[in-house]
């Protein structure tokens, strides 16, 4: 079952239709062969292929939106530990080695531990969420992501009561990554975190996947973080580590520049950075004459998070 938030639409409307027709045989292929781009998908079964299809067949979005070309996706990407470009990190990520990867669990939980991808693939089932997604830059698109809940994953480990944040981060590699190993504004490994009922909520996912393919890796693969209804910077990549904390971790952004990134980073069009305002958004893949769209508070996603929020300064607490 997808997420059916009214934002969401039908498979069959991205932009790329050719990659829904084309995506029972490619895992399929992916199965047979055991499969390598990413290695991702190997644990997968056609169990899960079957939910992928179930996806995009009953499903009447409420809205229609039209989902950003995979193409623009994949090659306007902010990778940091790459590059400051959005377009090399297309070419310098494909030298990140992904397989084998583990994601560590740690600190507040009953179960800590080291999971291979695999394990924790496979245990989920996959589904598509097709979400907004708002750059604190003032860029958007829409993307359809395969993922699962974060909350399922975080539930196999049990947290503790005394969890009440969680925080991620990003490998570190300054082979592989070569800005990493350079002198920079940021500090390295990237780090980000959630409240706890944040990561809880389930809008928030994992993503492995996007466009019905293992997500690519200038993207974020194997594992990525998408939370929609945050800024971008929030939805950190190449995830090696996750740990329930009891105080809130201080994410790459808000250590870097603590005015301009604050830790809830919630998409919010009456809260200006401090150099530009965040009214409105540059809709990637939109026309040259086409006009800016009307950002929205929690990106469109008020009904399904602003009770999170609720009694909360949103300008104190940006
Ligand atoms: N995660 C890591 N590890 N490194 C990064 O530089 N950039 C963030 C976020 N996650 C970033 C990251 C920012 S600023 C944005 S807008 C999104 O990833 C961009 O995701 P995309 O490149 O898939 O569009």
């Amino acid at each position: 079952m997808i997420i059916k938030t009214h934002k969401s639409i039908l498979g069959s409307e991205i932009t790329d239709p050719l990659v829904f027709k084309q995506r029972r045989q490619l895992i399929k292929a992916m199965l047979a062969l055991g499969i390598t781009g990413s290695g991702i998908y190997s644990g997968l079964s056609i169990a899960n292929e079957a939910k992928w299809q179930d996806v995009t067949k009953g499903y009447q979005p409420k809205a229609s939106l039209t989902a950003t070309s995979a193409e623009i996706v994949k090659n306007h990407t902010n990778y940091y530990e790459f590059t400051y470009n959005k377009t090399d990190a297309t070419t310098l990520a494909q030298a990140l080695p992904i397989d084998p990867w583990s994601v560590e669990i740690t600190g507040e939980v009953e179960k800590p531990g080291t999971y291979h991808l695999e394990d924790i693939l496979t245990q989920q089932t996959l589904q598509e969420y097709i979400y907004r997604f708002r750059c604190v830059e003032g860029w958007s698109m829409v993307v359809p992501w395969m993922g699962f809940p974060l909350a399922n994953l975080l539930k196999k480990v049990k947290p503790l009561s005394s969890a009440q944040f969680v925080k991620f981060t990003t490998l570190q590699d300054s082979k592989s990554m070569p800005n990493q190993a350079v002198n920079s504004m940021l500090e390295w490994p990237y780090v980000e975190g959630l409240r706890i009922d944040e990561a809880m909520h389930p809008l928030t996912i994992l993503a492995s996947g996007m466009y019905g393919e293992a997500l690519p890796k200038q993207n974020g693969a194997p594992l990525r973080l998408v939370v929609p209804w945050k800024y971008g910077f929030k939805s950190i990549k190449a995830i090696v580590k996750i740990e329930l904390l009891k105080r809130a971790p201080l994410s790459t952004w808000s250590k870097a520049a603590p005015n301009d990134y604050g830790f809830y980073a919630n998409v919010n069009p009456d809260v200006p950075h401090p150099r530009w305002s965040q009214s409105s958004e540059r809709v990637l893949g939109a026309g040259y004459f086409t006009p800016r769209r009307k950002t929205e508070l929690f990106n469109g996603y008020a009904d399904e998070v602003a009770a999170l929020y609720s009694g909360m300064d949103l300008r104190h607490f940006f």
